[in-house]
């Protein structure tokens, strides 16, 4: 690690953390004069009894919600649009997103709607788009339901555009949740797939934060203690949930999302143009992607590898220990090994590696990484 110019850190994000912290969301309201929020889901969470509690709660304060519930799987720029309609045609004060992060995405994108009116993808970091995020947003809180983006604590939002599928960032400060109550309560009923799925898109992000480029001892150090929490808990919370695993896996999410403000990597490239493509869930995505892309990491970045698999108490202190501790961890969560299992052909590969070619997160990756690299790479994993 070498320090060679000025950088910004910030955790500035008030989080409540335990079993019962939602019961905590109506005095909050109360207590900042909100009485009209927006709540953002998606259709099956809103079906689910812990989120008709929520409204339930809500009301006995009266504070009545008004509910959207229309978002695809990986959101795309009309939902937000729908949502936006929601707030226009009521009188709302705040938004909270409940959810996944497909539902705190659109909420978070839709707070950034109600005050900045041009088209969604001005506001697109990766052209620069985050100096026209001027304007206040509301009160914006957020209640994460899986364990897995730590989205509830992110400053980004990630739009789909409805034709052509590519990803949008969009990011401000702003952006951030005023508060978050991660109760894990909320995610004890979550199936095993996607406890398996969503644990794994935490743990790339672990991982990732920790070899990416920009010198950040702190979020060095919360990766590594992420990893070490999911080395503990993903088995067990995808097995035989307890509300320990649980909670452990929700607090590793959560560090998982503070750590990558350093930046992300090769696996999140790869990643990316599958839900674009072929609407895998990102945290399939990575979970199948994960192991080669360690792999190509490890030359080079060696004692870096060292200190992931003493956080893992491996065995053997090495790189390659990492890789197959991965496939073992896959094989234990039933999440395949190859491509071609989630649906990829030989025919995608090129259109795969343009996009993770283009993606933002690579930039930050250890090494560098080129158009051949990611065919080659896809073309080993397919
Ligand atoms: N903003 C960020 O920093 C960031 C980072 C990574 C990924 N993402 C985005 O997050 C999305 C993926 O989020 P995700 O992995 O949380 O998945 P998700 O939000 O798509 O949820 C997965 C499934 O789990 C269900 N579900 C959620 N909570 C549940 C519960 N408690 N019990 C039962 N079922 C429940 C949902 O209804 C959905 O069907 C993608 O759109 C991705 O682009 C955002
Ligand atoms: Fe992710």
């Amino acid at each position: 690690m070498t320090f060679d110019k000025v950088y910004q850190y910030n955790f500035p994000t008030t989080i409540r953390f335990g079993a019962g912290a939602i019961k905590e969301l109506p005095a909050y309201l109360q207590q900042n004069n909100l009485e009209a929020p927006l709540i953002v889901t998606d259709p099956n969470i809103a079906q689910l009894p812990f989120f008709k509690s929520i409204i339930r709660e809500l009301e006995h304060k009266n504070i009545s919600a008004e509910v959207f519930q229309e978002l695809h799987k990986n959101p795309v720029k009309s939902d937000v649009y729908k949502g936006t309609e929601v707030w226009d045609n009521t009188t709302r004060d705040c938004i909270i997103g409940i959810g996944g992060g497909a539902a705190l995405d659109v909420a978070r994108a839709i707070a950034l709607r109600i005050n900045h009116r041009e088209d969604l993808f001005k506001y697109d970091d990766l052209v620069g788009g985050d100096i026209f995020v001027t304007n206040e947003v509301p009160p914006f809180i957020t209640v994460p339901t899986t364990a897995g983006t730590g989205s509830e604590v992110g400053r980004s939002a990630i739009i789909s555009d409805d034709e052509t599928h590519q990803k949008k960032i969009l990011f401000s400060p702003k952006l951030l949740a005023k508060i978050v109550f991660a109760d894990p309560e909320l995610t004890m009923d979550l199936p095993p797939f996607i406890t398996a799925a969503t644990g794994m898109d935490a743990l790339t992000h672990n991982m990732e934060a920790f070899l990416a480029k920009n010198p950040h001892p702190i979020c060095d150090g919360i990766a590594l203690e992420g990893i070490s929490l999911i080395k503990d808990s993903l088995e067990i919370a995808t097995k035989r949930p307890d509300l320990q695993s649980r909670s452990k896996m929700l607090i590793a999410s959560i560090m998982g999302a503070i750590a990558f403000q350093k930046g992300l990597g090769v696996v999140h490239s790869l990643a990316h143009p599958l839900s674009s493509l072929l609407d895998t869930h990102h945290g399939l995505a990575n979970a199948v992607n994960i192991p080669y892309g360690m792999q190509f990491n490890i030359a080079g970045f060696e004692d870096k590898f060292r200190r992931i698999a003493r956080t893992l108490e491996l065995k053997e202190e090495t790189g390659e220990a990492v890789v197959n501790y991965l496939f073992d961890l896959n094989a234990r969560l039933n999440i395949p090994h190859r491509l071609r299992d989630i649906q990829v052909k030989e025919e995608h590969l090129d259109t795969l590696a343009d996009l993770a070619f283009a993606d933002f997160a690579h930039p930050n990756n250890p090494k560098p990484v080129s158009r051949d690299d990611f065919k080659t790479l896809y073309t080993t994993a397919l």
